[in-house]
């Protein structure tokens, strides 16, 4: 078989078949085919695509690519869940403690933060002593125990969707709905997950922009699914302003303790439930979502939710004094308030750039050597929709950086603010399943 061929087959638009995919995927993972001609076939299948059979396979090939998560000592059924990112979005750490609580196992394997968007394991790491590296027995044991542990991604899983997403990301290539969707789905099969809930992001912050580009993502890692024996479930959601209040690591820790305490804001609120909902009606625990919500629901509002945080902190040896007392997280030493210069009504705010900027004041990394700073972050005192005087507050950074001008001007240009009253957002758009 030679590259080549392949390239110039899917350029006409032709099918691959399996030994093919196989061949390119093992090829370029050990070195023998070489980025130039990895990143021609990229290019081809993101103007011809894939079709339904071709990116199960494609996913295959990445699970297969290397370790995989023997989860059978686990008791219960397996579920996990997955973001396609965004900005403020902490719902990995508020659903975990949660569906916890039910009895539903949640053998988490999570990702840092690359570029705008935040790594729940970062997050996590901004908690005094919270340990990221379990042993598998201990993984394991605590899954069974208190049915929930997180552990940092293995360096060896779906190690081929490392290496091909490093080049996407250099190509342009990266918002293709297959490459996308085997990139998703190769990661949670492989890190052990019997059941799997999407949420599919869709808006300014997101890969993807528009509703009916979140649905063909959606309808094709379902499809995935379901051809590999999982059952998924994806739930498209807003991501056109960020999520919730807050951005940056243990500022995002913040808001998920107020989320479990009953006090978040509604959209993060909504948007957890509706995700956790799903996790638990597809782990067995209750029959329809409308039960699974109002029961999530009541666990927030008894204080059993926040508890089984505490109980995440403490078992993974963090300070767990941080619930009760969330001021015991990294704090900054500058606080920068941005100020509207206008009278008006918030209309939009572009999430990517408050990802950029969260970034910059050191929230993120820019390169993956860059180290964080888990002080630092945007808390939002505007999100569309509210009213706005000239002097008010929108947003304030939080940094222990000095010159940060640029990114004032960038975090004040995220808002639109115009006369008139925008369209109320919706939360959700859709569920594919
Ligand atoms: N998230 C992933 O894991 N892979 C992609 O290709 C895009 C988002």
């Amino acid at each position: 078989m030679r590259m080549v061929d392949l390239i110039q087959k899917k350029k006409n638009g032709g099918v691959l078949i399996q030994e093919e995919i196989d061949f390119i995927v093992r090829g370029y993972t050990n070195g023998d085919i070489p980025d130039y001609q990895m990143s021609a076939l990229l290019m081809a299948i993101y103007f011809n695509g894939m079709n339904k059979r071709e990116t199960a396979e494609l996913t295959l090939a990445y699970v297969n690519s290397g370790d995989t998560v023997d989860l059978s000592e686990v008791t219960g059924i397996k579920v996990d869940k997955h973001s396609t990112g965004g900005v403020g979005d902490k719902v990995s750490l508020i659903v975990l403690p949660l569906v916890a609580c039910v009895g539903v196992p949640v053998a988490k394997m999570s990702g840092r933060g690359l570029g705008h968007t935040g790594g729940t394991i970062d997050k996590l790491e901004s908690i005094e002593g919270f340990n990221i590296e379990l042993s598998r027995e201990q993984f394991i044991f605590n899954v069974n125990h208190y049915r929930m542990a997180i552990v940092g991604q293995s360096a060896n899983l779906t190690p081929a969707d490392k290496k091909i997403y490093a080049l996407r990301d250099v190509t342009a290539t990266v918002d293709s709905i297959p490459l996308i969707a085997s990139s998703v789905m190769s990661k949670k099969i492989a890190s052990g997950a019997e059941c799997i809930v999407l949420d599919v992001k869709v808006g300014s912050g997101a890969f993807v922009k528009s509703i009916d580009e979140a649905r063909d993502l959606a309808n094709t890692m379902v499809e995935i699914g379901k051809s590999l024996n999982r059952e998924t479930i994806a739930v498209i959601t807003d991501m056109s302003q960020p999520l919730g209040h807050e951005i940056g690591n243990a500022n995002e820790v913040k808001e998920a303790i107020e989320v479990l305490k009953g006090q978040g804001a509604l959209d993060i609120t909504i948007v957890s439930l509706t995700i956790a909902s799903y996790m638990a009606v597809l782990g067995g625990v209750f029959s329809d979502f409308d039960t699974a919500y109002e029961e999530l629901k009541a666990i927030i509002k008894s204080g059993k939710a926040i508890d089984k945080l505490k109980q995440l902190v403490e078992i993974q040896g963090g300070n767990s004094q941080i619930i009760d007392n969330p001021d015991q997280l990294p704090q900054a030493k500058n606080h920068i308030e941005i100020k509207a210069l206008s009278n008006g009504y918030v209309n939009s705010i572009e999430a990517e750039s408050i990802g950029i900027s969260a970034m910059l004041l050191g929230a993120g990394r820019k390169t993956k050597e860059d180290k964080i700073d888990y002080s630092a972050g945007i808390t939002l005192f505007k999100k569309v929709g509210d009213k706005v005087n000239i002097g008010n507050t929108l947003c304030v950074l939080h940094t222990n950086r000095d010159n940060i001008k640029e990114v004032e001007i960038m975090a004040f240009n995220a808002f639109t603010i115009r006369d008139v009253e925008p369209k109320q957002i919706t939360y959700i758009y859709d569920v594919i399943r």
